[in-house]
């Protein structure tokens, strides 16, 4: 068992929930905190039985103060946390930009001040994105961390640019300090057990999301948004990351924080594959692994889209000692199995 341990904020989220799963096979202590916005406590039911562990587990709001600091008082052993709790839907965040700034900034300016307390709680993990990245100039890709940050094309990425700035002062003014700011491509994919998974509210807006209620008859059929994009296929390119992959780095990036003598205390790494897949490509290859029917048509584009990102990872590859490097078929693969198991389907 690791000394210390490890609070994860939305801990009942898709990529939290994951997390968790890793930090206890990894032999660390945690704690989780959730307030269930945009989740469930199923998971953490689900967590439990893919660890065989009770996980200690706060129901609470971190934008709320007051509440979050009651994690600390009872868990005065936290060194380091993982904060994944925001609100993260784009088209959400331009609506209603200020949830986003009051939620999203206030949360991370909590877990600050309550970090700071105390000089034993040495680490933040951030959980950003490469939205930060905007749409990337074709002499930098694939996308390294010292690729320029855009101005952001919505408030959530705004909020993203924001954290990773206020992460950067605070680590200057306090010594105790050390962070490292996960910039995720797009995570896919569930725990190969099925026993937790991605559960957007509603109509997805995702694409392996979609693309599985899609399967499962949920959804007519899928609308790829654009097709006359300057591609080879005409449709945009990602690169798509196992969600468990994700969460490995995330282990990883722990580790790190609380590593004694690390200079770097601002770092920020870049999370992906370090190839990239056009929307078709992994249409194809979920009808080529899962056998199932999937209806598709090209649709209009969708505003805001980036035409092509894709990561060099090398510096995670190198400085963690992590790569993400399960196949994409597994991968959809185990999407198709979380979705089954969801839906009741055989
Ligand atoms: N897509 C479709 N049809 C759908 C859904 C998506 O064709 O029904 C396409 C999109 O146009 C895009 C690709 O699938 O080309 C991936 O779309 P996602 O919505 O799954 O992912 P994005 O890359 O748009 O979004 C991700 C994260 C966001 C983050 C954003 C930054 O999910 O949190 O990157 O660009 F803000």
């Amino acid at each position: 068992m690791k000394e210390g341990r490890v609070l994860v904020t939305g801990a009942a989220g898709y990529i939290g929930s994951h997390t968790v799963v890793e930090l206890v096979n990894a032999g660390y202590e945690v704690v989780g905190v959730d307030n269930f916005s945009n989740s469930s406590p199923d998971m953490l039911k689900g967590i439990e039985r893919i660890t065989g562990k009770r996980i200690p587990f706060m129901e609470l709001d971190c934008s709320d103060r007051t509440q979050f600091a009651k994690v600390f008082e009872q868990y005065p052993d936290i060194t380091a946390s993982i904060h994944f709790a925001a609100c993260k839907a784009v088209g959400e965040s331009v609506r209603q930009p200020l949830k986003y700034f009051e939620n999203n900034l206030s949360s991370l300016l909590h877990l600050i001040e309550l970090s700071v307390e105390d000089s034993r709680r040495r680490g933040i993990v951030f959980s950003s994105s490469c939205t930060v990245y905007g749409e990337p100039d074709p002499e930098n890709l694939p996308v390294r961390e010292d690729a320029p940050v855009k101005p952001a094309t919505s408030p959530y990425g705004r909020t993203k640019q924001m954290n990773e700035e206020i992460l950067r002062d605070c680590v200057n003014a306090y010594p105790s300090l050390n962070v490292i700011a996960l910039r995720y491509f797009n995570p896919i994919g569930a725990h190969p057990s099925a026993l937790i998974g991605e559960m957007p509210l509603g109509v997805p807006q995702n694409l392996v999301p979609y693309i599985t209620q899609t399967a499962a008859g949920i959804r007519k059929e899928l609308k790829i948004f654009g097709n006359d994009y300057p591609t080879p296929d005409g449709t945009c390119i990602r690169d798509y990351i196992y969600v468990c992959d994700l969460a490995k780095a995330h282990v990883a990036a722990v580790a790190k924080v609380l590593e004694d003598g690390n200079n770097d205390r601002f770092d920020i790494f870049n999370l992906g594959t370090g190839t990239g897949l056009s929307v078709l490509e992994l249409v194809n290859h979920f009808i080529k692994a899962t056998g199932v029917n999937l209806p598709y048509s090209f649709g209009p584009r969708r505003e805001g889209d980036i035409v092509k990102v894709w990561a060099d990872p090398a510096k995670a590859n190198k400085e963690l000692g992590w790569k993400a490097d399960t196949p994409v078929d597994d991968v959809l693969r185990s999407a198709w199995a979380w979705e089954k198991k969801v839906r009741g389907i055989e």
